[in-house]
């Protein structure tokens, strides 16, 4: 991919002086069209969706319609109406949790490499009877999808859904998710699958994963903050108790009773951030000119000279397998006898490079390895260099070295 083109779009990246900025995990920047889309909806558009029939409140309702089937078409969902907006991919993930009626035993299997979003939301249904169980990953940080099928078939018919990180922001590792899938639906689970790490990176085909419901927020991938998304299908949707009801929710309201709307408006309580959607209609706009597998290679390709160049640190572990090509654009880095908080300051006064440092909100995985200060985390998007990553390499090589010697 035409990578100087992509990067010229991003107004953080082309000024004098810009950052190296691997916090990607966290946030991607924004592009131009992104940034306009928003000041065009608070200049010329600024009225709410789905209730006022003037102009301005019909074109916010076109907008909103339009941007829910390309996120759809972004995730190979036939049928947008089953994509709801959220605040992000944490709220998505509550939404299941929480609006499911559990019966007391149910299990819930999620991997050893959970972030906290989709760890706590499960935890928190254990006063209704929810037992979770954790998947252990193999001694690469890669799925174990032997463990996986055991503790199905321990689970049995108590077994109610699977809920796994599609690729994990701790190390980029990606599980074989269909696989699992057709494991988990031979004993009837639900499976959803947390994509906050994966939407933004590689292609997503809903029906090819085969899962049933699918979470991901658009502030990973160039659209703004505060937009998250939950797809999944219609008929689980639809059992959802909303955890959000009120405005915009129901078919009608009396002094005693509620009827709920369908999906969408069922389980989008209140006015939406139509700001936001706008932002996303550009993000998702502007992805659809590239194709994904471009940013993946593009991203494996820095991750190798990342990688490659710090490797032969002494007390430098990278977490995950070797290959670079099994951890997408996540280099994340534990450092022995090193305090990560300070590393990670050093990246950005030395040489300019953001990177993230300490748990990544996966603690459990921290804990379990006894590691106290987590790790120095790089990760890289389609519009990061070859010789970004260079300086990556020379930056942290230069702390390393000036800290050990
Ligand atoms: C794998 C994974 N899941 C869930 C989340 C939560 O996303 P959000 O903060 O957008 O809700 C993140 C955020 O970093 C993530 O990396």
């Amino acid at each position: 991919m035409n990578v100087t083109g992509f990067r010229e779009l991003f107004p953080p990246l082309r000024e004098e002086g810009a950052p190296i900025y691997f916090d990607n995990a966290c946030m991607t920047l924004r592009p131009q069209s992104v940034i306009d889309a928003i000041q065009h909806y608070y200049s010329q558009n600024p009225s709410c969706a789905g209730r006022s029939v003037h102009r301005w409140g019909m074109s916010i309702s076109q907008t909103v319609t339009r941007t829910r089937r390309k996120l759809a078409e972004h995730i190979g969902a036939s049928n947008a109406r089953e994509v709801i907006f959220t605040p992000n991919a944490t709220h998505s993930i509550n939404q299941v949790a929480s609006g499911l009626k559990w019966n007391d035993g149910d299990v819930v299997i999620t991997s050893d490499r959970e972030h906290n979003s989709n760890l706590v939301p499960w935890l928190q249904q254990a006063s209704s009877g929810v037992k979770l169980q954790t998947v252990k990953s193999q001694s690469d940080n890669q799925f174990d999808l032997e463990a996986f099928e055991e503790a199905c078939a321990n689970a049995g018919k108590s077994l109610r859904v699977v809920s796994l990180v599609h690729v994990g922001n701790l190390d980029g590792v990606e599980i074989p998710v269909a696989k699992a899938v057709k494991i988990a639906h031979d004993y009837d689970a639900i499976v959803h699958v947390d994509g906050a790490q994966s939407a933004p990176h590689i292609p997503i085909d809903v029906d090819e994963l085969g899962c049933d419901l699918f979470s991901f927020s658009l502030h990973k991938m160039l659209g703004p903050t505060g937009v998250g998304a939950l797809w999944g299908h219609e008929e689980i949707l639809s059992q959802l108790e909303p955890i959000c009801a009120g405005g915009g929710t129901v078919v009608n309201a009396t002094a005693e009773q509620y009827s709920l709307r369908s999906i969408p408006d069922r389980l989008e309580g209140g006015l939406g951030h139509y700001a936001g959607i706008c932002g996303t209609e550009a993000a998702l706009d502007l992805l659809g000119q590239y194709n994904m597998h471009d940013f993946a290679e593009q991203e494996v390709r820095l991750n190798r000279i990342m990688s490659e160049g710090i490797g032969h640190q002494p007390g430098v572990e990278i977490i995950g397998p070797k290959d670079a090509a099994l951890r997408g654009g996540i280099c994340s880095i534990m450092l022995k006898d090193l305090d990560i908080q300070n590393v990670g300051i050093l990246m950005d006064e030395v040489g300019k490079v953001f990177v993230r440092s300490g748990l990544h909100c996966v603690n459990q995985w921290f804990d379990a390895h006894g590691i106290e200060d987590g790790s120095l985390r790089a990760s890289v998007y389609a519009y990061n260099t070859e010789e970004e990553a260079r300086i990556f390499v020379d930056t942290f090589n230069e702390i390393i070295d000036g800290l050990t010697e």
